[in-house]
């Protein structure tokens, strides 16, 4: 039996916390319904034990959560413009996703469940860096639905004292982030479009800044996730990010390097619901988890070029 639920085990960050919990030699259960998670992520972690189910259904929650000690949940429909266009498939998906996991958690006799935040939970005030304490004001479905969930994970661990962790991650990229929808992250369209010799457009004046954290920190605080003390991290909340943030001109600068293409970005209208700035605090995870970046952000994304230039 599975010590270790992973939930969107076939989407990006899923995929990868898999990966390095195979690589550890411990035993993984994922669960996927391939909305946007790619069966090809799942080349490579044929060790894992794998359900196709959809978490809006309670009875594959129960199918996932059985005989589990540990779950990362990282199922979602990510996007703010999809949740824009959709809201109500966002909330069911990000929403109702988890309740009904945690509903089967606890029922199951799963002690802890780490949850995928969202640094979007924030909103748009100016006050830079965003620190945990600060009162949240999500601005788009997607937020509020990512921000509504965070709210579960600590009621569980309060009224059913099931260990919850939530990690509020900052613009995660990296290998096997898919590059191909409208909807996927900037980063993975940019590497994907100048490898190709086309053109990006940057929505906005390109000044908007972000902290983008590489995946391999994402991972890492994870598994520190799993391991830490319940007295000190059940039922808490923290950002996840490296604490530096960088302008989508400054990364097609570095990408014009990195890929050999002179890209002149064509400029489009902001998009609704988007955010100007982002930057996290992550002293709070330093001190709960012990959590220090190991990828600096340069480092990630030659990684991440390579990857798009041999592997999608
Ligand atoms: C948001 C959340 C993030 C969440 C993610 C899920 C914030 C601060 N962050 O990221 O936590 O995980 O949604 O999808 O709210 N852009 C372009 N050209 C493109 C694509 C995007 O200019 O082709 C711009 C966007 O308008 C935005 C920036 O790049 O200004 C980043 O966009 P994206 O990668 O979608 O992430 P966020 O919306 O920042």
């Amino acid at each position: 039996m599975p010590r270790y639920l992973v939930t969107g085990a076939a989407g990006f960050i899923g995929r990868s916390i898999a990966a390095a919990l195979l690589a550890r030699g411990e035993s993984v259960r994922g669960i996927d319904n391939f909305i946007t998670g790619r069966r090809t992520n799942l080349d490579g972690l044929e060790a894992m034990e794998f359900v196709e189910g959809d978490l809006t259904q309670p009875a594959d929650c129960e199918k996932a959560c059985h005989g589990i000690e540990i779950a990362f949940h990282e199922a979602a429909l990510a996007s703010v413009p999809r949740s824009v266009a959709n809201p109500g498939a966002t909330n069911a998906h990000c929403v109702d996703a988890t309740l009904n996991l945690l509903v089967a958690a606890h029922a199951a006799g799963v002690r802890r469940v780490i949850y995928a935040g969202s640094s979007s939970a924030y909103g748009d005030t100016p006050a830079l860096p965003k620190r945990e304490d600060m009162l949240p004001n999500p601005i788009s479905p997607y937020a509020v639905a990512k921000l509504a969930a965070e709210h579960y994970m600590r009621v569980f661990a309060r009224v059913y004292g099931l260990e919850t962790v939530v990690l509020r991650y900052f613009n995660v990229f990296g290998p096997y982030q898919d590059p191909t929808s409208h909807y996927s992250g900037v980063l993975a369209i940019f590497c994907r479009m100048m490898l190709a010799g086309e053109h990006p457009t940057i929505y906005g004046d390109g000044e908007q800044s972000r902290d983008f954290t590489y995946i391999d920190n994402v991972v890492h605080a994870n598994l520190l996730a799993a391991a830490a003390p319940a007295e000190k991290v059940s039922g808490s909340m923290m950002n996840v990010a490296t604490g530096s943030s960088i302008t989508l001109n400054q990364i097609v600068n570095l990408l014009r390097d990195l890929t050999d293409f002179n890209a002149v970005p064509v400029y489009a209208e902001s998009r609704s619901g988007d955010i100007r700035d982002s930057l996290a605090d992550i002293h709070l995870a330093k001190e709960l988890l012990g959590y220090e970046p190991q990828v600096s952000f340069r480092e990630g994304l030659k990684r991440t070029v390579d990857w798009y230039r041999t592997g999608f």
